[in-house]
C-alpha cells in the first residue's frame, strides 16, 4: 500500500471563481489568506476533489464549473509521494467535458482512471464551518464523515461503498417493478450487496476500534476528547461472528426483506444506515448536546488523532483541510494546534481573513494569498 502523499502543486481552470491560477506549496502547513468571498473555501474545495466523492461542499459536479465560463472545468495536481524518490510524483487531474458535465473524469499520469482510484495515491479529510452541524442534523453527513475517516486507512473502501450502492439501487429498482423479479437475478445482487457492504462495515469497525483506543489513552489536552462508537446491523454482527457468516446471514437477511423492501421502496437493513455516535469524554455528554464551540472541539479533536493514527499506520498523515478553524480558537489552543500539526509532519491547508492568526507558523509554513481570482506565493 502506498504511504499517503501531498500536494506540491495545483492548477484550477474555469472552478468556481477561478479562470486559470495555478500554486505550487510545501509539504507541511499551507495557510491561505484573502477577504471574505476571495475564493479561499474554493481552493480547498478543489484540493477536496482529488479524493473520491463530491468534495467538501457535496454539491453536484456540474456546480463547479464556472458560472461565466466554458461550463466544464479542471483541477490538476502534482502530488509527490511519501517515498521522498526523484520521479515519484504523481499527476492526477480531475474535470468534466462538454459533453459529460454531471460526471467528472480522472486522469493518472495521463491515463484515465476511476474516481474511486483517487483514494490510493492521496488521502484529505477535512473540517469546515459546515460540519458544524454533523452531530445535531441526520446520519448521512456522519456516515459520510466516518467513510472518509475509514477510506483514509483503507484505500478500497470507496470501490467498495460505489460497488455497495450500485447493487442496492439495482435490487430497489426490481423490486419496484410491476413485474415479479427474478429471484436469481435479486439473490446475485444481494450476494453482491453482502460482500461489498460487509467489507464496507469491516473498515469501519477497524476505523472505529483504532481511532477509540487511541482517543483513550490521548491526554485530556486543549482540543475535548471524544469516545466515538458505531451503530449498525453489519458492524454489530461482525463484533461477534466472522466475515463469511456476515456476509451469509446478510444475504439471507436481505432476501427475507424482499416483501418490506418493495412496500418502503428501498432497502430497510445495511450499512447504508449504519451511524457513528460521540460523546464529549470529559463531560460524559453525547455531542449532539454539547455546545457549538465544544461541538467544534470534539470534531477537531477526532480529525487529528484520525490524522496522527493514518501518519502511524501508512507513514504519513492525510492531508488535512481545515476551512475557518484556527479563527474560532484563543491563542493559546492556535498555538497548540499549529505544534500538534507540525509534529504530526502533515500537509494541512488552513484559511483565514487575516495572516496575523497564523503568526505561530511563520517560517514553518508555506502562504497563499487570494486576491481578485488570483493566487500568489509568499
Ligand atoms: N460556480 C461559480 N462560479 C463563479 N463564482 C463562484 C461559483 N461558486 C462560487 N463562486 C464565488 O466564489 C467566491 C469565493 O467563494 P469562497 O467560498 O471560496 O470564498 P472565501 O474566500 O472562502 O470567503 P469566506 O471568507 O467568506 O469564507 C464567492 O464570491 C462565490 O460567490
Ligand atoms: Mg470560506
Amino acid at each position: 500500500m502506498p504511504a499517503p502523499s501531498w500536494v506540491a502543486r495545483v492548477a484550477l481552470r474555469d472552478f468556481r471563481s477561478y479562470i486559470d491560477q495555478a500554486v505550487e506549496v510545501g509539504g507541511g502547513p499551507v495557510v491561505v489568506t484573502g477577504e471574505n468571498g476571495a475564493g479561499k473555501t474554493n481552493l480547498l474545495e478543489a484540493i477536496s476533489l482529488l479524493s473520491p466523492g463530491r468534495g467538501l461542499r457535496g454539491v453536484a459536479i456540474s456546480e463547479l464549473a464556472r458560472s461565466s465560463g466554458p461550463a466544464t472545468w479542471a483541477v490538476a495536481a502534482r502530488v509527490e509521494s511519501g517515498a521522498k524518490m526523484p520521479g515519484s510524483a504523481v499527476e492526477i487531474g480531475t474535470g468534466t467535458t462538454a459533453t459529460a458535465r454531471e460526471r467528472r473524469q480522472v486522469r493518472v499520469n495521463g491515463a484515465n482512471a476511476a474516481v474511486t482510484s483517487l483514494g490510493d495515491w492521496l488521502s484529505v479529510l477535512w473540517l469546515t464551518p459546515a460540519m458544524d452541524r454533523l452531530f445535531i442534523e441526520g446520519a448521512t453527513g456522519r456516515r459520510r464523515f466516518l467513510d472518509r475517516l475509514a477510506l483514509a486507512l483503507h484505500p478500497a473502501h470507496a470501490s467498495h461503498a460505489a460497488r455497495y450502492e450500485a447493487a442496492m439501487r439495482a435490487r430497489n429498482r426490481l423490486l419496484g417493478d410491476d413485474l415479479p423479479a427474478d429471484p436469481a437475478w435479486l439473490a446475485a445482487l444481494e450476494r453482491k450487496m453482502a460482500e461489498h457492504g460487509v467489507a464496507v462495515a469491516e473498515a469501519r469497525r477497524d476505523t472505529v476500534t483504532a481511532l477509540s483506543a487511541r482517543l483513550a489513552c490521548a491526554p485530556e489536552g486543549v482540543f475535548a476528547r471524544a469516545r466515538v462508537k458505531l451503530d449498525g446491523w453489519a458492524e454489530d454482527a461482525l463484533e461477534r461472528a466472522l466475515t463469511a457468516e456476515v456476509e451469509d446471514r446478510f444475504a439471507a437477511e436481505l432476501a427475507r426483506l424482499r416483501g418490506a423492501d418493495a412496500a418502503a421502496g428501498r432497502a430497510t437493513l445495511g450499512p447504508h444506515r449504519s451511524d457513528l455516535s460521540v460523546v464529549h469524554a470529559g463531560k460524559e455528554m453525547p455531542a449532539e448536546r454539547c455546545s457549538t464551540g465544544e461541538q467544534k472541539a470534539l470534531l477537531l479533536g477526532l480529525i487529528l488523532a484520525h490524522a496522527e493514527l493514518v501518519g502511524e499506520r501508512r507513514g504519513r498523515a492525510p492531508v488535512l483541510l481545515l476551512d475557518e478553524v484556527a479563527a474560532h480558537l484563543d491563542a493559546g489552543r492556535r498555538d497548540a494546534l499549529f505544534g500538534r500539526l507540525v509534529r504530526m509532519g502533515a500537509q494541512v491547508w488552513m484559511t483565514g481573513t487575516d495572516r496575523s492568526l497564523f503568526e505561530g507558523l511563520e517560517g514553518r509554513a508555506s502562504f497563499v494569498a487570494v486576491e481578485e481570482g488570483r493566487l500568489t506565493e509568499g
